[in-house]
């Protein structure tokens, strides 16, 4: 239990530097609006009802004649007509400027802002990092995601929700688990206990489960928490943590539960990164789990799933991978991944902590993944994105197996083709490029091109280099890369241009990346470029609508 201050100890702390203040708020209203000041002190703010620790966080509120640099909220619509105290540990005065509203600052131009992505999710404000809980159910798909509502910067982990119907356009919830007094609710994921083996739902009503790591006091372990009302309010449960990991292995860094089906086995599989790669657990009860095996080598965010090769439901291979989406291809006995091969990337740039969906159903059979970029939107007050949803495949490439990733087809409902054209010399399609404003909407390239000299080529957008193709390096943006068909000098790819970012998938989703679109450093205009001649065998260019 968090410590209160008598009025004495106040003063005497006041005396002697340090500050602590305490208002108590009666809740007329659904949000409280914090002032946010960008710097000076980070100060823990607590929300407590009666003995009870609501939530905290750290915070920089903006102090007496302090202009606020941006308002963050916090929903209290579950205490109306009630008292909150409002504990903080900094200036008395920061807490006078907490206002209470049915709106919260900034709501009516809110997705509109000048930085705001216009087709990739990102929070309404604060901070976002990996996608957690990925899971469809009952024509939802449900996007956790590791979210600071009190701030722009990393920290004061909760999960933040949203659902969406079609995997593109998303409606942001209340936060569904809040940081407490145990600590900070870092990734996870999350399923659908059908059979309710936990016991904490039932068969008619079967409860949502979150698996997450608390970030505690004492180290790392996993927790659960369990909705019975499609993820809108949840519970935590009473006997956490499911899995004592604190300092397992001497180290910190044990965390980022996946937990999935292993249907063969008729059992739960729990995959945690642990110390120097990943371990898998098995459970029949989702409650008590038995760690099994460990596979070295990944960091953080452990994913693990079965893809059909080629499309061949009767060939399988199982990928294993981690927070920066390098995987191994093997075989997985629901106790033990046995990799087969190296490491790979699929994707370089922003990508990082994927994660697939659980519960996409069998007749749809898709492996979604939504993965983090940690993207600035300059001045603006929300940090991050969420990549396009991609669905994975494997194929067999050149070099044996390998992982592919497009957009998901979803995508396609935002686009409106441009501009079409076939087998155009490189000055035939800049030509036909001058009519393409790149200062409105998103846009979509989707190309094919052709190198006549093995040199470089590539796409400028509003006179800033976004695309150069090394032939002679086997490079992409200065990254190794070398296409199935070498001899072929040919290159597809589809790429989209957001406000802030780039996301581009070449020859099938074979390789991707995703930069920051820059500030245009020329004309405003798309254009090919070629240390030599360039053919540009296939062009479309669509714009993209927003999604909100
Ligand atoms: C990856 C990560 C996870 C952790 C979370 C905390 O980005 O470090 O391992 O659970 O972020 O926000």
């Amino acid at each position: 239990m968090l410590k209160r201050f008598s009025l004495s100890v106040l003063l005497l702390l006041g005396l002697t530097g340090m500050f602590a203040a305490e208002r108590l708020v009666t809740i007329h209203s659904r949000y409280l609006n914090l002032p946010i000041v960008e710097e000076g002190p980070q100060c823990k703010l607590m929300f407590r009802q009666g003995d009870e620790l609501v939530t905290w966080c750290r915070i920089r509120l903006a102090r007496e004649g302090e202009k606020p640099a941006y308002w963050m909220y916090y929903d209290v619509q579950a205490y109306r007509g009630e008292k909150l105290l409002l504990d903080y540990e900094g200036e008395a005065s920061c807490l006078e400027n907490i206002t209470q509203s049915d709106e919260w600052v900034g709501q009516e131009t809110v997705y509109t802002e000048a930085y705001r992505p216009q087709f990739h999710f990102s929070t309404r404000r604060g901070w976002i990092n990996d996608p957690n809980g990925l899971l469809y159910y009952d024509g939802e798909y449900h996007l956790f995601y590791q979210h600071n509502p009190f701030g722009v910067e990393w920290g004061n982990l909760n999960w933040g929700h949203a659902v969406s119907r079609d995997l593109v356009h998303w409606t942001e919830l209340p936060e569904a688990l809040q940081m407490d007094e145990t600590g900070e609710m870092y990734s996870g994921s999350a399923v659908v206990d059908y059979e309710n083996v936990s016991g904490l739902g039932s068969k008619e009503r079967p409860a949502m489960l979150a698996f997450y790591t608390l970030q505690g006091q004492h180290g790392q372990v996993q927790c659960l928490a369990y909705s019975l009302d499609k993820g809108r309010t949840w519970t935590k449960y009473g006997k956490n943590p499911i899995v004592d990991t604190a300092m397992k292995g001497g180290t910190w860094h044990n965390r980022d539960p996946k937990v999935f089906w292993y249907a063969p086995g008729k059992h739960w599989v729990m995959v945690l990164h642990e110390k120097d790669g990943h371990s898998i657990y098995n459970s029949t009860n989702l409650l008590d789990w038995t760690w099994t095996s460990h596979t070295p080598g990944f960091w953080e965010c452990p994913e693990l799933f079965e893809l059909p090769v080629d499309g061949d439901s009767a060939r399988t291979k199982w990928v294993m991978s981690g927070a920066s989406g390098t995987y191994m291809i093997g075989t997985f006995d629901g106790k033990r991944f046995t990799p087969e091969t190296g490491k790979y990337y699929y994707a370089t740039g922003y990508l990082y902590a994927p994660q697939t969906f659980n519960n996409v159903p069998a007749a749809d059979g898709r492996r979604i993944q939504v993965s983090w970029a940690s993207i600035r939107h300059a001045g603006m007050p929300f940090t991050g994105m969420m990549l396009l949803p991609v669905e994975l495949k494997l194929v067999t490439a050149k070099d044996g197996i390998r992982l592919t990733a497009l957009p998901v087809k979803e995508v396609e409902q935002l686009l409106t083709p441009v501009l079409k054209a076939d087998s155009l010399t490189m000055d035939e399609a800049n030509e036909k490029l001058k009519h393409v404003a790149t200062d409105g909407k998103g846009l979509c390239v989707k190309a094919t091109i052709r190198l006549t000299h093995p040199t470089n080529a590539g796409l400028e957008l509003d006179g800033n280099r976004i695309l150069d193709y090394d032939l002679n390096f086997n490079r992409i943006n200065g990254m190794p890369y070398s296409p199935d068909d070498f001899t072929s000098l040919r290159l597809s790819f589809d790429m989209y241009i957001d406000r802030n970012s780039i996301e581009a998938f070449f020859d099938g989703g074979r390789y991707s990346f995703t930069n920051d679109r820059k500030a245009a450093a020329g004309d405003r205009l798309l254009k090919f470029w070629s240390l030599e001649e360039l053919a540009v065998e296939k062009l479309e260019v669509f714009t993209v609508d927003s999604i909100w």
